[in-house]
Formats: C-alpha cells, sequence, structure tokens
C-alpha cells in the first residue's frame, strides 16, 4: 500500500502527482477508514472476523481486466467523485487499484492497494476510484445491502 497526499486537494485531476511523504494510516482513521494486511493463507479468516463485527451478509469477487468488457465505461462509474450509503470493502487478491479518500481537511489522501491490502471505505464518506497503468484489479467485496451500494455524485 502507498498513501500520498495529492497536491491539489480539492479539484485536482486525477493524475495529480502525490506526495509521498505525509498522511498516515491515522489520517485515514480520522475519516473512519480502516486498512489492513491480512495473511496470504488465511484471508478468509480475518474477513470472516470482519464480517461479525461490522455486519456484513453478502460477499463477492469482482475482476476488472484490460479485456473486461466496457471496461472504460464501468470505471467511468467511479472515476467521479461519489459516496455509498454502505460501505465499500476490498480485500485485493491481485492487481492493483487507487482510492481517492477525502481526508478530515477535505484534502485527497490517495492510496493506492495491492494484493493482501483490505480497506474499508466507511458509507457516506467521499471518494473515487481508479485502475493502475495495469489495468487490472480483482478483489473481495463484502456488502451489508447489496442493493444499497450505488454512487451518489458529489454535487
Ligand atoms: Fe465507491
Amino acid at each position: 500500500m502507498q498513501l500520498g497526499w495529492l497536491e491539489d486537494s480539492l479539484h485536482g485531476p486525477a493524475g495529480s502527482d502525490a506526495r509521498r511523504e505525509g498522511p498516515t494510516l491515522a489520517d485515514l482513521a480520522a475519516v473512519g477508514v480502516l486498512y489492513e494486511r491480512l495473511p496470504d493463507d488465511d484471508f478468509q479468516g480475518a474477513l470472516d472476523r470482519l464480517r461479525e463485527a461490522r455486519g456484513y451478509v453478502t460477499q463477492d469477487v469482482i475482476e476488472l481486466r484490460p479485456d473486461t468488457p466496457n471496461l472504460d465505461g464501468l470505471l467511468a462509474k467511479f472515476k467521479d467523485e461519489h459516496l455509498h450509503r454502505d460501505d465499500e470493502v476490498r480485500f485485493v487478491l491481485e492487481g492493483e487499484g487507487i482510492f481517492d479518500i477525502r481526508g478530515a481537511d477535505e484534502r485527497w489522501i490517495r492510496v493506492q492497494v495491492e494484493r493482501g491490502d483490505l480497506i474499508v471505505v466507511p458509507a457516506m464518506l467521499y471518494h473515487r476510484f481508479f485502475l493502475t497503468e495495469r489495468r487490472q484489479i480483482r478483489c473481495v467485496r463484502l456488502f451489508k445491502d447489496a442493493a444499497g451500494w450505488v454512487p451518489e455524485y458529489r454535487a
């Protein structure tokens, strides 16, 4: 996992350079984001404990790859700032992804996740999501209510 602040934090383009010094897990925790490394050999046990502790009821796996039909259309739904009424829970099995998350002072915190990373973006917290240049990620998702997981865009 890599963390950085985006320089133009309020309305910066998606590709802004991130500064490498700077945010810590405490900055993520301050806005309710959970981050953990899960063990390769027993991530399901850790996910099961998380489900019990936080009330998630469904689990699935999503994969995005360069040959995924309509990949750009799918990514377009997540590249603009949005929130959900359910938590966004992702455990990365393969590939990479980038979450930009609104920190406590409205600056963007850029979080690049990779295999073994668990991230929970809490309900009602503004964020956006991109793939890296590899354009590939496979991750486990957990939901409290799959029907409630719909992006609501920031005006
Ligand atoms: Fe989202």
